[in-house]
């Protein structure tokens, strides 16, 4: 069966991230400065690239390798109209995750996972991340906490609701027992409250 993310538009998933009630698409730009400033890495991967928010801040000067990986291939023709002037070495690869957890496209000293756990399975997500990241590397999740409010939120994009279907809470607990278990130990967090009341919870982990 088709994957609903390969029949959402870009623009529908964006303007949804964008809108007032959701406002994710702003934070998690900003979220992406921060650790990209704050960490420095040689070679970051995204994971669930989707239009490649956040890419604005790559300095290629620290940054020598960008890799972006997702399922829907116009979002990675888009993500690459958008970005290669800027961004010399970005390397967008089509892939499944769900299906490809051994594939090895890079030893990443930053990986960045926002808003993907929700919709791949968490072993199969660490074993991909496991497969492509360096020793000591970086990992950077994301995961929405709905604090009671229902998962997908109205803003009048009828294709996002597809998401909805597929989209499953992560809890903190087992997300953090599968981190260990696939070697990663949690340093830092933050936790950012949206206009909707729902939020999203950030961790760092080192890869030990
Ligand atoms: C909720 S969006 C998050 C996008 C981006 N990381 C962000 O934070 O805005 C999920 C993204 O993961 C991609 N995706 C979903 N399932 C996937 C899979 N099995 N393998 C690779 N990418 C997937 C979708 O196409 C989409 O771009």
């Amino acid at each position: 069966m088709e994957n609903v993310w390969n029949k959402i538009p870009l623009e529908d998933y964006e303007l949804h991230m964008q809108h007032k009630s959701v406002g994710q698409l702003h934070l998690l730009s900003n979220l992406t400065k921060k650790y990209l400033e704050k960490l420095c890495p040689k070679t970051v991967l995204f994971l669930g690239i989707a239009g490649g928010n956040g890419l604005e801040y790559i300095d290629n000067s620290v940054t020598n390798q960008v890799f972006g990986i997702d399922i829907n291939q116009n979002y990675l023709n888009e993500t690459k109209k958008r970005f290669k002037d800027q961004i010399p070495n970005l390397n967008l690869i089509n892939i499944d995750i769900s299906s490809s957890k051994n594939e090895k496209i890079t030893k990443a000293n930053l990986i960045w996972a926002a808003l993907i756990f929700e919709y791949v399975e968490t072993d199969t997500c660490f074993e991909f991340i496991n497969s492509n990241i360096s020793e000591n590397g970086q990992l950077i999740i994301t995961i929405q906490e709905n604090n009671g409010v229902s998962s997908v939120s109205q803003t009048g994009i009828e294709t996002i609701k597809s998401a909805g279907q597929i989209f499953k809470l992560i809890s903190e607990s087992d997300l953090l027992s599968s981190a260990k278990k696939f070697g990663f130990c949690k340093i830092d967090f933050e936790e950012n409250i949206l206009p909707n009341k729902k939020s999203l919870k950030t961790y760092t982990f080192i890869k030990k």
